[in-house]
């Protein structure tokens, strides 16, 4: 089997917040394969952006071994804040690509350009500042931004959190094809179960610092070993009328993602 492009084994990493220490990953391994999409889940607090950080080398852990065989950019849970404010949506897409001197201005202006209409924002928006745009178009300044280097690995830590269901969708194809056309690698982290589903061929569900299921998609959301992935895919629900006209209660339950 070919080397993965990323392979993190028994990674540790501890906080010390108001005297108390915390043990935001404690023992988490997994590897991503070239060309894979691998995802991220579990609840608040459990780990998942540490996780992502420390492949980033933003945090530095105790323990454990990281190895990444290629380049890789981050997408930042709080997009707005990674978006330098004095600059416009051009330069904060071009940036990544003058620092690593890719091509001349005029190209790298084309290439923002085009990474504008990949992630569904207009050309009239590359002169606006973060201040004057809304949530969701800043997170696709952030996706773009990320994706203007042309990654091996994206490191996205909930890369679409604002966006409404069709963008999210755009974006998770945009990976998809990104994937396909380039071999793309993609550590999503996400609280939309049903959207990991749908893209990601295997996953990891994380909980209190720990990888307490690991495996292919379909097996660990058509088998679910742990009580607490259990109970994660019960909670994602169902967009069927039908279903809730029936019981009269909100939808619930996964079945009919698959
Ligand atoms: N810089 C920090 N200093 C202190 N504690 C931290 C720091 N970063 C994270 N933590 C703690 O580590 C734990 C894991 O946090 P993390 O942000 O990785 O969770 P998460 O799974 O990404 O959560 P969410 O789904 O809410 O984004 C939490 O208890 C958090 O409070
Ligand atoms: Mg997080």
């Amino acid at each position: 089997m070919d080397e993965p492009l990323l392979s993190v084994c028994g990674l540790q990493k501890r906080f010390l917040s108001g005297g108390a220490e915390i043990h935001a990953v404690d023992g988490v391994s997994f590897s991503i394969g070239r060309g894979e999409l691998f995802g991220l889940v579990g609840e608040s607090g459990s780990g998942k952006s540490t996780v992502a950080r420390c492949v980033a080398g933003l945090c530095r852990p105790e323990g454990g071994e990281i190895r990444l065989a290629g380049s890789f950019q981050m997408i930042f849970q709080d997009a707005s804040g990674s978006l330098n404010p004095r600059m416009t949506a051009e330069e904060l897409i071009c940036e990544p690509l003058d620092i690593l001197r890719r091509g001349g201005r005029a190209e790298r202006r084309e290439r923002a350009r085009e990474l504008l209409g990949l992630v569904g924002l207009g050309e009239e928006l590359a002169g606006c500042f973060p201040g004057g745009l809304s949530g969701g178009q800043q997170q696709r300044i952030a996706v773009a931004r990320a994706l203007a280097p042309d990654p091996d690995l994206l490191l996205a830590d909930e890369p679409a959190a604002s966006l409404d269901m069709s963008v999210r969708a755009q974006i998770l194809n945009l990976f998809l094809r990104l994937r396909r056309e380039r071999g793309m690698s993609v550590l999503l982290i996400s609280h939309d179960l049903a959207a990991v589903r749908r893209v990601c061929g295997r996953i990891g569900v994380m909980r209190a610092g720990k990888l307490v299921e690991l495996g292919e998609t379909a097996e660990v959301c058509g088998r679910p070993r742990h009580p607490y992935t259990q109970a994660l895919l019960e909670a994602v629900p169902v967009p069927d009328p039908d279903c809730y006209r029936a019981s009269g209660r909100p939808p619930r339950g996964a079945a009919v993602w698959l």
